[in-house]
Parts: C-alpha cells; sequence; structure tokens
C-alpha cells in the first residue's frame, strides 16, 4: 500500500524513481507513527463542511497506508471549544507533530497556541488569518484581501451595498473589508448567528435600506436566507465568497438561482475528484480539496525527514506543487496562491459565470483608454501654455518638465516645430534629441496632415528602444499652426497597465496591432514579434486566422491552439478581443483562457 502511495504521490508532485527511493528509506526511520490531530467543526452549522473535510483526508490516508494516527477533536463552530480541542490533543500520549484546523476563528485562536507548544499549523477553510507569529502556521486557503479585489471588481456596479454576514472572524473580517472598499456604498451590514433558522429581523432591516445588491458572507445557511429573502420580498442580486458553494443551496435553486460568487479555480481533472466521486456520489467542494491537499502536503513533507514545526514550514515556504487545488504556490508567510474566478448559480447548477471574461477584457480596456485620454488631455493642456509662451525656450522648457512629471508613463517630452524637427525637449538627459527631424515618422505625417490629435504605432525611437509617442498640435493664439506637443512612452507602457492585472483571475491578457505586431504578451519573448510572419507562429494557422480577423473587426471571440503558458505544450485557447482605438490608431486587446481553468 505504501508503495502505491509514494507511487500516487509521484504521479502527482512529479517525484522522480530516484526521489521515489529517497522517501522509502526515509520512510523507514518513522517506524513510530506520527500523530497528526485535526480539529473541524463537527457540531456546529459547518457540520457539513467538517464531515467532507474528513471524507477527504480519509481518501488522502488511504493513500498514505498507516503512516499517521489521526486524531480528530471537534472544533465545534468557535474559537473556545477549538482551544479545548488543541488541549486536549497536546494530552495526547504522543503529542501530535501536526494540527490542522478548519475555520478562521479556529485558525486565528491556535495559531499562536500551535507555535508555543511547537506544534506544526496547516490551517484550511481560513480566508481570515491574522499572523503574530512567523514561519509556523501555513494556509492553504487564499487570503480575503487577495479574493476583495475580485469580489470589488464586480461589486463596482452596485449602488447600494447590503452584507449579511455569519458572526465570526471570517463574517465579521469580510464585512469591514466592504465596508472599507465601499464606504458610501455600504447600506447596512448585519451579522447573523451562523446556528440562527430563522433570519427575519435582520432580513427587515436589509429590506428597510432598499439595497441593489445583497453580500451573503455564509456557507449552506445562504440557502435558508435566500429562501427566506425572496419571500420577504428582496429582490436585490446576492453575492456571495467562496464557502457559499454548498450543495444544499441547489435543494433551493428557485431562490439561489442568479447567487454570484467568487471561488477557487482548481484542477477538476485531479484523481482527487474521480476518487471522492467514487466514494461519496457526490462532487467534492473547495473545502474537501483544500484538506485533501493538507494531508498529502504534509506526508510528503514528512516523508522528506521533516520533523519539526521548523523544518515543515521551510518544506512548503516557496514552493509550487500541483494537487487537489490545482497549482497551488505558498509564499514566505506560508500562504497559499492560486486563482480565482466568478461563479454563478444557473437552472439549480452551480456554473463558471460566463460574464467575466468580456466584463474583464472591458474593464482593461477602460483602464488603458482612461490612461492615454488623461495622456492627452496633458498634452492639450500644456498645448495651451506653450501657444503663449512658445514651443522653445525657458518657460516652454519648464512647461515640458511639468509634463513630464506629471505622467508616470512618459520617458520624456518634446516640442516639435511645424516641420517635424525637435525644438525642445525634457528631462535635461534627453536634450541630445533637440535639432532631430522626425518629419518622416508616420504620426508626424499624419499629426502634419489633419492637425489633430495622433498616437503612433510602435516605433523606432531615436532615443534608441521601440515606443509610443502621443502627440497634440499647438496653435498660434491666432489659430496658426506652430507645431506639437509630445509625450514619448516605452514598449512597456501598455504591458505595465495591462500587468497590474485582472486581480488573479486565470486569463492572459495581450495586445496587438493591426499589422500584427505583439505590443503585449505574458510571455515577453513574444513581445515585438509579427503574428503573421514571426515563425514561432507558422505552425499555428488558427491563431494567425483569428490575428486577421481581429485586425478587420473591433470585438469579437473565437478560440485558436498555441502553446500553454509555459510554451512548453499546445493548448487549446478561447478568446475575446476589443479595440483599442484613439486618434485613429487600433490596438487589439485580447483576453484568452483555457477552458480547464475554468471548471
Ligand atoms: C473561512 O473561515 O475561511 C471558512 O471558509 C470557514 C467555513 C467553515 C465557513
Amino acid at each position: 500500500m505504501k508503495n502505491i502511495f509514494v507511487l500516487l504521490l509521484g504521479m502527482i508532485f512529479g517525484v522522480t524513481p530516484l526521489g521515489v527511493a529517497a522517501a522509502q528509506a526515509k520512510d523507514k526511520a518513522f517506524d513510530k507513527k506520527v500523530t497528526i490531530g485535526v480539529i473541524l467543526p463537527f457540531s456546529s452549522a459547518f457540520r457539513g463542511i467538517a464531515e467532507e473535510q474528513k471524507n477527504a483526508i480519509a481518501i488522502a490516508l488511504e493513500k498514505s497506508g498507516s503512516d499517521y494516527r489521526v486524531i480528530y477533536r471537534d472544533g465545534h463552530g468557535d474559537t473556545e471549544h477549538a482551544v479545548k480541542a488543541f488541549e486536549a490533543l497536546l494530552k495526547l500520549e504522543q503529542k501530535p507533530l501536526a494540527v490542522i484546523s478548519c475555520g478562521s476563528w479556529t485558525a486565528n485562536a491556535l495559531h499562536l497556541l500551535a507555535a508555543e507548544n511547537d506544534v506544526f499549523h496547516i490551517a484550511i477553510a481560513s480566508a481570515v488569518l491574522d499572523r503574530t507569529v512567523k514561519q509556523h502556521t501555513v494556509r492553504l486557503t487564499l487570503d480575503v484581501k487577495k479574493e476583495e479585489k475580485q469580489l470589488a471588481m464586480y461589486l463596482e456596479r452596485f449602488q447600494r451595498i447590503a452584507i449579511l454576514n455569519m458572526d465570526n472572524s471570517y463574517g465579521n473580517n469580510w464585512a469591514k473589508t466592504i465596508q472599507h472598499n465601499f464606504p458610501q456604498k455600504t447600506v447596512a451590514s448585519v451579522p447573523y448567528d451562523p446556528m440562527s433558522k430563522d433570519f427575519t429581523q435582520q432580513l427587515a432591516v436589509i429590506k428597510e435600506k432598499n439595497p441593489d445588491v445583497v453580500v451573503l458572507l455564509s456557507a449552506g445557511t445562504a440557502a435558508i436566507i435566500a429562501q427566506q429573502a425572496r419571500q420577504a420580498g428582496i429582490t436585490a442580486q446576492f453575492v456571495g465568497t467562496r464557502p457559499i458553494q454548498r450543495p444544499k443551496l441547489l435543494d433551493v435553486a428557485e431562490y439561489t438561482n442568479g447567487l454570484v460568487y467568487t471561488y477557487p479555480s482548481y484542477n477538476a481533472n485531479h484523481p482527487f475528484s474521480h476518487a471522492y466521486e467514487r466514494a461519496y456520489n457526490i462532487a467534492p467542494t473547495i473545502f474537501a480539496r483544500e484538506a485533501y491537499d493538507a494531508v498529502t502536503t504534509l506526508s510528503q513533507a514528512i516523508n522528506s525527514g521533516n520533523t519539526s514545526p521548523r523544518g515543515l514550514f521551510d518544506w512548503y515556504r516557496g514552493r509550487t506543487y500541483a494537487g487537489a487545488l490545482g497549482e497551488v504556490t505558498f509564499d514566505d508567510n506560508g500562504d497559499a496562491t492560486y486563482p480565482y474566478m466568478y461563479k454563478e448559480i444557473v437552472d439549480g447548477e452551480f456554473h463558471v459565470a460566463g460574464f467575466q471574461f468580456p466584463m474583464l477584457l472591458q474593464q482593461k480596456k477602460e483602464e488603458i483608454d482612461q490612461i492615454l485620454h488623461k495622456m492627452f488631455e496633458g498634452l492639450e493642456v500644456a498645448g495651451d501654455k506653450l501657444s503663449v509662451v512658445g514651443i522653445k525656450g525657458e518657460a516652454a522648457t519648464r512647461v515640458l518638465q511639468e509634463l513630464y512629471a506629471a505622467n508616470a508613463h512618459a520617458f520624456d517630452c518634446a516640442t516639435f516645430d511645424p516641420k517635424g524637427v525637435v525644438v525642445d525637449a525634457a528631462p535635461e538627459k534627453v536634450s541630445y534629441i533637440i535639432g532631430v527631424d522626425l518629419s518622416h515618422q508616420e504620426q508626424i505625417v499624419r499629426l502634419k496632415k489633419t492637425h489633430k490629435p495622433v498616437l503612433s504605432t510602435a516605433i523606432d525611437t531615436i532615443e534608441g528602444f521601440v515606443g509610443f509617442d502621443l502627440q497634440h498640435p499647438i496653435f498660434s493664439q491666432k489659430g496658426e499652426f506652430m507645431g506639437s506637443v509630445s509625450i514619448l512612452t516605452e514598449l512597456e507602457f501598455f504591458g505595465s497597465v495591462i500587468k497590474q492585472n485582472a486581480a488573479n483571475f486565470p486569463v492572459e491578457i495581450w495586445m496587438m496591432q493591426k499589422d500584427g505586431r505583439i505590443i503585449y504578451d505574458t510571455n515577453s519573448e513574444e513581445i515585438g514579434k509579427n503574428l503573421f510572419t514571426d515563425t514561432l507562429y507558422t505552425d499555428y494557422p488558427l491563431l494567425i486566422q483569428v490575428g486577421r480577423e481581429m485586425a478587420q473587426s473591433k470585438q469579437g471571440k473565437g478560440h485558436y491552439t498555441f502553446l500553454n503558458k509555459k510554451l512548453k505544450s499546445n493548448v487549446r485557447k478561447e478568446l475575446w478581443w476589443t479595440t483599442i482605438d484613439v486618434h485613429g490608431t487600433e490596438f487589439h486587446l485580447v483576453l484568452s483562457y483555457v477552458k480547464d481553468d475554468f471548471e
């Protein structure tokens, strides 16, 4: 059995045959069973979650044979019981090497206690954790601070936000976070006892405020809440977070249909999914996945010879593994990171929310449009000043310096005479461009012809790099064309905006010029290449075809095959595109993703 486990770990974690042999040798050194304590909220409103986690741990242990003595304790649904459960574990004949705990309130209570008692701590189902001790607790749940960014991107569209949250550190902390993000829009924030079944009072307070959205910081209780809210006449959109996806919600779909929530993007094809479904006849939720990964990774950490909390922590720190949660990376604090997305209940089923793809693309487009718009506004103001003080000389230089200082994306700012020769520039380090004739550059030709603002495509600059040039005409007080004022950016300009990306959604955003040149891609090797002509793309005719379609129409969707993110193997990617069209120059902004990352 143990061999099967080691082999399975090999499959899951990519351990080499040599690694397997080493793990087996190390196993022999552990002939005394290691104790692992597991504190789950059995006697609580979260009982279904606790049972799911226990079932998942049973599958993980089945693979690991009898290597571990796993002792369960009931943490109920509160801090006091969780602490008692931990103390009971300490009194065992063999103190646990590690304790796994569920629930933010439990994680917060045990975090310090575990460190003080030299017990390694793994927190699962704990989005809120106030870390006071370093290098001791590892957590498999994404922190609220990351999830909240995604939730906020959806909540932005609403005007009157009401919050109904379970009264514990998970719900209260989330409620505070939303209030903090939307101080003007939050019209009610009402806690509830997680054991309660009657929400008449709380819902009356909420209804009174006439919200257009109700955020339910709940797990399975959301089913009753949604039913009672709809029956009370609350018609607002329901929104939730990770724990809300519980099977119960589908039993009352007539009330929960339309619920939108943030949820991890996990690996639906991991062998654990099938093993769980075979054993329990139901698909595992994220709670089971965290529990399974907690035990399988802990087992690997122990099998690597770590017998101290610090050794175990160090095994996790900075590690990336592929498990039931998908590809997970632990940061230096011991917190797991993995992508999240939006899901929704449609026709009584949990679905990946289709609206997120055009929404993310549109938000990114608006962000870029706004930045370009502000830069052109700055140019217009500078142009007005230069119209008075002239396009060169001390006063003109001051205008250019101000423009440069106000534009974070500017590499330099310059004035041009009516022919297209640079006559002044800032900052001082680029004074070597003064006197250079740029009248041949396409955007200058256009500006001279139209006397209107222009944005270049990617150009080879005299400064020595590939960049983008924003030009605004200057007219004298009498209305005569005096030349132009410019902001030059580096090639990274669009990339720097795109990169502050789509807060943790498993999508890629890239950009292409009309002529096929790639302006930005997550894979930096592709930036600057031409989709229509570069040999990198020759074997991907569908991608070239889609590129040609993009060059023809301003928006659309489709799919293509290309290399995955690591440029290792081919994958089918779905794509949506839109167009940034500024002063006649078009850039096609593309959002692409792999369907399997949205399961
Ligand atoms: C959390 O605290 O992050 C949880 O998901 C707790 C859960 C048992 C509702």
